[in-house]
C-alpha cells in the first residue's frame, strides 16, 4: 500500500485547479442509463470512484468511450456513455460494496426497464447508511420491492413506474437523486417533498432537462417531475467540487498562505462552508477564474458548527474544519447531525497533539500552539483529508496510511499540493 509523507511548516501559495465534483459526476454518469443515445460528460475527475462506476455501467450495457483523457493537472476527462439497451439489470455485490453510490443505478434501471436488482450496500466507515428512503420512494411510484439474499429487487408492474408523491422524512441526497432520475421516465407527475437542495442535485436536474426531462422546483424543497416517454443524449460539464475547494481554502489558511482556487461558481456552491470559514477568519476574494482564499489576520478563530443539509454547513467539510480548529486561538464546538460515527479522525488528530473531547455527536476542540507529526491512519475520505491538512502544519513529518480513501475523492492531491509549495510525497508500497 502507498502512503503520503508530509512535512509541515510550508505556506501554500499559488493557483490550484479545482476538479469536477465526484458527488455530481456519479449521479450524472448513472443518468446515462436513462437513454439509448450518448450522454457525453466533461470535467469528470480522475478518481477511483469514477472508474468503479464506469465498470458498473458497462456491466449494465453502457458503451463508454474516453473522448479526451484530460492529462493536464485539474483538467477533467471527457467520457461518452451510450446505452443502446440495458443488457443486465443486476448490480453485483462486488462493485456495490466498493462504492455506496452504486445504489444510484437502481432508479435509472427501474425506470428504463421496469426492474432492477441491486446488492444492498452494507455498512460503511461513517455509519450504518440505510437505503430505506430510496426504497420508500420507489414504492410510492408503484414499484414492488423485495429483499432477498442481500439484494434488493424492485419491479414496476406493467413495466413502467407511475408518478406519485414522495415525502422524505429526512433529507437524503442519494434518495432525491435516485427518485428524480426514475421520475423522468415515469408515467405521470411525481412530486418529491423535502427534497435535498445540494448543488449536485441542481447539476443533475440541469443535465436531465438537457436530456429532455421536465423538472421544476430546482433548488427548492419540492421537485416536480412530469414523466416523458423518452430522453435523449446531451453534452454536459460536471460542476466544480465544492468540498475539494473548501478543503484547499482551509489548507491556505492553516499554512498562513494564499491560494487561488480555480473553478466555476465556487462561492455560490460553497454556501454553508463559506459562512463557517469566514467566521474562522478566512477571507475570500473573487477573481476572473475562481476565488482567492487566505487568512484575514494572523489568527484562526474558534467557531461552533453543526452539520446540516444544504444550504447548511456540510458534513463532508466537518473533518477538515476540525483539523483547522485544532490550531485555532480558542475552543470550538463541532456537532455532527448527519452521520453517526463520523469522528474517526478524532483519535488520529489526537495522536498529532490535538486537544479534542468527545460528548456523543459533539466534539469540543481546544486550539493548541503546535501539532506534532506522527504516523496516522486514514479511515474515510474526508477524515483522510483532515490528516493531510494537519500534516501540512505539524512539526516534522506525518505519514498518512490507507490513502486509497483519498484516491476515491481528491484528484491528484499530492501533485496539486506540491505545485503550491507543500512538502508532500506519495511513497509507493511504504504504507501499512
Ligand atoms: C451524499 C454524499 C456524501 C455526503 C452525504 C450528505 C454522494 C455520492 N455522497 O451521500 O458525500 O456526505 O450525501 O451530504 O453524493 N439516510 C437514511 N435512509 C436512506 C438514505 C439516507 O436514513 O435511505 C440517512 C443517512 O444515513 C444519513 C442521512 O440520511 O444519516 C443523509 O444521507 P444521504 O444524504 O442519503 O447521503 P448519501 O446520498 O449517501
Amino acid at each position: 500500500m502507498d502512503r503520503i509523507a508530509v512535512t509541515g511548516g510550508f505556506a501554500l501559495k499559488g493557483s490550484l485547479p479545482i476538479s469536477g465534483a465526484k458527488n455530481a459526476a456519479l449521479p450524472l454518469m448513472c443518468a446515462g442509463l436513462l437513454t439509448e443515445s450518448a450522454l457525453t460528460l466533461s470535467n469528470l475527475p480522475h478518481l477511483a470512484d469514477i472508474s468503479t462506476l464506469k465498470s458498473l455501467l458497462e456491466g449494465h450495457g453502457a458503451e463508454t468511450k474516453i473522448e479526451d483523457e484530460g492529462k493536464k493537472l485539474g483538467e477533467g476527462q471527457i467520457i461518452s456513455f451510450t446505452t443502446p439497451a440495458i443488457t443486465n439489470t443486476t448490480a453485483p455485490y462486488d462493485i456495490v460494496r466498493k462504492m455506496r453510490a452504486s445504489i444510484l443505478v437502481l432508479g435509472p434501471l427501474l425506470a428504463r426497464t421496469g426492474e432492477a436488482t441491486v446488492s444492498l450496500p452494507g455498512g460503511c466507515a461513517i455509519g450504518n447508511r440505510p437505503i430505506d428512503l430510496h426504497l420508500k420512494g420507489f414504492e410510492a411510484m408503484g414499484a414492488n420491492i423485495e429483499l432477498e439474499e442481500g439484494y434488493v429487487r424492485a419491479v414496476a408492474p406493467g413495466g413502467r413506474l407511475k408518478g406519485g408523491t414522495v415525502v422524505f422524512p429526512t433529507v437524503s441526497v442519494g434518495a432525491t437523486e435516485n427518485i428524480l432520475m426514475a421520475a423522468t421516465l415515469a408515467e405521470g407527475t411525481t412530486v418529491i417533498e423535502n427534497a435535498a437542495r445540494e448543488p449536485e442535485i441542481a447539476d443533475l436536474a440541469s443535465c436531465l432537462i438537457a436530456m429532455g426531462a421536465n423538472i421544476t422546483g430546482i433548488g427548492t424543497r419540492t421537485l416536480t417531475v412530469e414523466g416523458v416517454d423518452k430522453l435523449h443524449g446531451t453534452e454536459y460539464s460536471v460542476m466544480s467540487d465544492r468540498i475539494e475547494a473548501g478543503s484547499y481554502a482551509i489548507a491556505a489558511a492553516m499554512t498562513r498562505g494564499e491560494l487561488e482556487l480555480v473553478g466555476e461558481n465556487l462561492l455560490e456552491v460553497m454556501t454553508g462552508t463559506v459562512g463557517a470559514l469566514h467566521e474562522a477568519g478566512i477571507e475570500f476574494t473573487e477573481t476572473d477564474q475562481g476565488v482567492i482564499a487566505k487568512l484575514a489576520s494572523d489568527k484562526i478563530k474558534g467557531i461552533n458548527v453543526t452539520t446540516q443539509p444544504f444550504p447548511g454547513f456540510p458534513t463532508d467539510m466537518q473533518a477538515q474544519v476540525m483539523a483547522m480548529m485544532t490550531i485555532c486561538d480558542s475552543a470550538s464546538v463541532i456537532n455532527e447531525t448527519i452521520f453517526e460515527n463520523r469522528f474517526m479522525h478524532v483519535p488520529e488528530l489526537t495522536r498529532m497533539g490535538a486537544d479534542i473531547t468527545m460528548h456523543g455527536s459533539t466534539a469540543i476542540v481546544r486550539g493548541v500552539d503546535q501539532l506534532l507529526g506522527a504516523p496516522v491512519m486514514a479511515t474515510d475520505l474526508r477524515a483522510s483529508m483532515s490528516l493531510v491538512l494537519a500534516g501540512l502544519v505539524a512539526d516534522r513529518q506525518t505519514f498518512v496510511n490507507r490513502i486509497y480513501h483519498l484516491d476515491r475523492g481528491y484528484e491528484r492531491l499530492v501533485e496539486k499540493l506540491q505545485n503550491v509549495g507543500a512538502k508532500i510525497t506519495r511513497d509507493s508500497g511504504m504504507g501499512i
